[in-house]
Parts: C-alpha cells; sequence; structure tokens
C-alpha cells in the first residue's frame, strides 16, 4: 500500500480524493499497489463528507508520519503551499500540484530540493488541466529541438471570447454570465487579465528551453479591452480572436555554443483565421501547439480545467510517483535564467482602428495598408506590417485620437 496525504481540500483537492474512489481498480494497477488518502489537510472541517475522519488541520501529522510517500498539493497560492512543499521534499515525500503560480515561482529551486531527496515533484496539472502537455515535453518530445510553443491555455477567457463571437455581446455582459455559470472567479483579474495564462506559458517555455523563464519577463495583455466590434471586423475577415500564450525561440542563435540563444513570449489577443491550428478551440477547452525540428507540428486539445480533469492530472502524478519511489524523473529546468527579448522587438502584423478624420495621414506613416471595411461610421480601419512593436509604437504617436489596435498570428 502506498499511502498519500491532499493538501487543500477545495475543488480539486476533493476532485483528486473522487477520481481515487472512482477509479480505484486502474489506478491500483497501475501504480502497482494500493493508493490510500490518509490524510486530508484543510483549515476547515467537512461534517457529513465520507472522508470528514481524515481530515487534519496540523501539516506536521503529515510530514512527521513515515508512511506518507506523496503529497497532493492543492492549495494553490504560493505560501503556504511553498513551505509545505519544501518541508515535504526535503522529507523525501514527492508532491504533485496543480499550482501553476507556485511552479512558475519556484519551479527548479522545487525540482533540486525533490533531486537532492531522491523524491518527484510532478505538476502535470500545472498547465492544460487534464491536458497531458508536461509529460510529453518531458519525455515524449525528448529527441525534438523544440522551437515554439503557442497555446490557449486558461478556459475562462477562452469561453468568454467564444461566446462573445457567438452571441455578438461585449466583455463586461459576457464576463458575468460566466461568473454566474461558475466559469469565472468573483474576482476574474487572474484570468482576464493574462496574468494565469502567463505563468502557464512561462512553465511550457522552461521545459521547452531547459532555462528558467520568468514570468516576470513574459510581456502579458488581457481581453478587457476586446469589444463586440473587434468580433466584427474579425468575422467580416474570416477571423476569430483568441487569447494566445507564446513562447518562440528567437532563430539567430548560434547552433553550436548557444550563443544570443533568446525567446520571444507573450501573452495577448490575436487574431487568427481558419488556417491557424487554434482557430476551432471553443469554449473553456484548451489548447498547446507545438513545433519541433524533427517532427513538425503537434497538438494537444482537451478540457484545461475542472474539477476532475485537474484532478485526474494529480492522479497520473501520483501513480507515476509510486512507480518511482527512491528514484528522481529527471526534468530539464535549470535555475539559469533564460533571456526573453524585448517585446518591442517582436515584428508581426496589425489590426488598426483610428478615427476617420485621421485616415489621411495613414498612408505616410505605415505605407501601403490593407483596407478592412468599417463597423463604425467614424472609424477607419486597416491591416498594417509587418513592423516591429517599437515601430508601431512610434506611428501610431502621431494620431491625436484613441487607436485600437490587435496583433495578428
Ligand atoms: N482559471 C483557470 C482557467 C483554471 O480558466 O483556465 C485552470 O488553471
Amino acid at each position: 500500500m502506498i499511502q498519500i496525504a491532499v493538501i487543500g481540500y477545495g475543488t480539486v483537492g476533493s476532485g483528486v480524493v473522487e477520481v481515487i474512489g472512482k477509479n480505484t481498480q486502474e489506478i491500483n494497477k497501475k501504480a502497482a499497489e494500493e493508493v490510500y488518502v490518509k490524510y486530508i489537510l484543510d483549515l476547515r472541517d467537512f461534517p457529513g463528507d465520507p472522508y470528514e475522519d481524515r481530515v487534519v488541520h496540523d501539516i506536521d501529522i503529515l510530514l512527521n508520519d513515515p508512511e506518507i510517500k506523496i503529497i497532493c498539493e492543492t492549495m494553490g497560492g504560493i505560501r503556504p503551499a511553498y513551505d509545505f512543499t519544501k518541508q515535504a521534499l526535503s522529507r523525501g515525500i514527492s508532491v504533485c500540484t496543480s499550482n501553476k503560480e507556485l511552479v512558475a515561482s519556484h519551479g527548479p529551486e522545487l525540482l533540486r530540493i525533490a533531486r537532492e531527496h531522491n523524491c518527484n515533484y510532478l505538476f502535470e496539472a500545472s498547465v492544460g488541466g487534464g491536458i497531458p502537455i508536461i509529460r510529453p515535453l518531458n519525455y515524449s518530445l525528448t529527441a525534438e529541438k523544440i522551437d515554439s510553443i503557442v497555446g490557449i491555455l486558461n478556459g475562462t477567457t477562452n469561453f468568454i471570447l467564444s461566446k462573445m463571437e457567438t452571441d455578438g455581446a461585449d466583455f463586461g455582459t459576457v464576463l458575468k454570465e460566466a461568473q454566474e455559470k461558475g466559469y469565472a472567479e468573483r474576482n476574474p483579474e487572474a484570468d482576464v487579465e493574462g496574468y494565469d495564462a502567463c505563468r502557464k506559458i512561462a512553465i511550457l517555455s522552461s521545459l521547452m528551453t531547459g532555462k528558467n523563464v520568468r514570468f516576470e519577463d513574459i510581456y502579458t495583455e488581457g481581453i478587457t479591452g476586446i469589444t463586440a466590434a473587434d468580433f466584427k471586423y474579425a468575422a467580416a475577415m474570416g477571423m476569430t480572436i483568441k487569447l494566445l500564450a507564446i513562447g518562440t525561440m528567437v532563430p539567430d542563435a548560434d547552433p553550436v555554443s548557444k550563443e544570443g540563444e533568446k525567446l520571444y513570449a507573450c501573452v495577448a489577443p490575436f487574431m487568427i483565421d481558419q488556417n491557424h491550428p487554434l482557430y476551432f478551440v471553443h469554449d473553456v477547452f484548451n489548447a498547446v501547439y507545438v513545433h519541433g525540428n524533427m517532427l513538425g507540428d503537434s497538438m494537444y486539445y482537451g478540457r484545461g480545467a475542472g474539477k476532475l480533469p485537474t484532478a485526474s492530472a494529480v492522479v497520473a502524478d501520483v501513480v507515476d510517483c509510486a512507480r518511482h519511489i527512491g528514484k528522481t524523473i529527471m526534468c530539464f529546468w535549470d535555475s539559469e535564467n533564460m533571456e526573453v527579448a524585448p517585446m518591442d522587438d517582436r515584428v508581426g502584423r496589425f489590426f488598426v482602428r483610428v478615427a476617420a478624420a485621421e485616415a489621411g495621414q495613414v498612408k505616410s506613416l505605415f505605407g501601403s495598408v490593407t483596407e478592412v471595411e468599417a463597423m463604425e461610421d467614424s472609424e477607419f480601419a486597416f491591416i498594417c506590417g509587418p513592423l516591429s512593436e517599437a515601430e508601431f509604437a512610434t506611428k501610431v504617436e502621431a494620431f491625436t485620437q484613441p487607436v485600437k489596435r490587435i496583433r495578428l498570428a
């Protein structure tokens, strides 16, 4: 028997217990041992819960129990999850987590502690919920030089954008509906401002490069400025708008010394057309599109959030830990920071809306542009580029009235 503890009995934590309870036979067979939930740590009591007798309030009870070999950390947030995780790993107890904030902030350090104590820190559930993406990057694609990862990594914002597109509704209206349905948090900032997707692409980019991609270095823009009119323009051009999380290698590094190796990384709304592999990813679904130099394109798609999909990924990590007791599974994520190229250097095309009264200076500023039929009388809309973000920012300073731009992928 392998005894485990769950810390944080919220949505994902209770999902972990439920998955183990429902899929007992499959899990035990694959772990080659019976997986038994001995403790559930939470501040609260759960009277009437079938597992109420296993609820404890003191982390030391599980840390000091030599029978506990694996902890599922489903608390979220940095503290006290960081301290609990460090204490567990330092005692040789493996930790499986869904906590992308902690993984993105302290991943290399926690992986090192796990290595030093012959145990594991696994985090499949931290990105893409139930979609297997960490394991493919860590195991399956090890023969590849991966040069690009592009994902829809946040279910809440993908739901909101999909609904804005189909209903022709504004951001505020759809956000309210998403909150009522429980898809969006009461405080939706982390999702709608792109912070959640930023942590996730930091984790994926770190696994892609083998170095530490700091989430603080990633340019991040959310979806709060996207309007129903933007979707009308997108539809007229056969496009849609998606919040993309991007990590792409800058191609000019020395192939041998890797001198000059840099990464472009950003989270922002992009207009994409039907040829883009992420165009048909709707609602709360997530997808990750990976390009490797031998394999070419591969794509991972599924439920990126939710109790049981996320819990399923945590339990898959438990099974992996159970199969590797006393042995660390390699994960290539150094503590050395990866250089992230300035967003100003990124070159791309832009969809732009300016006041009709200022249309006269578009040609002199941008040269030849593709005009887009205006959806509002007072506007002039066009596509320009390729040009760098810095060049674009300088040119639009010439306009006196507000300018709206959405990048094209
Ligand atoms: N708030 C996240 C999302 C949950 O909407 O994708 C999963 O990390």
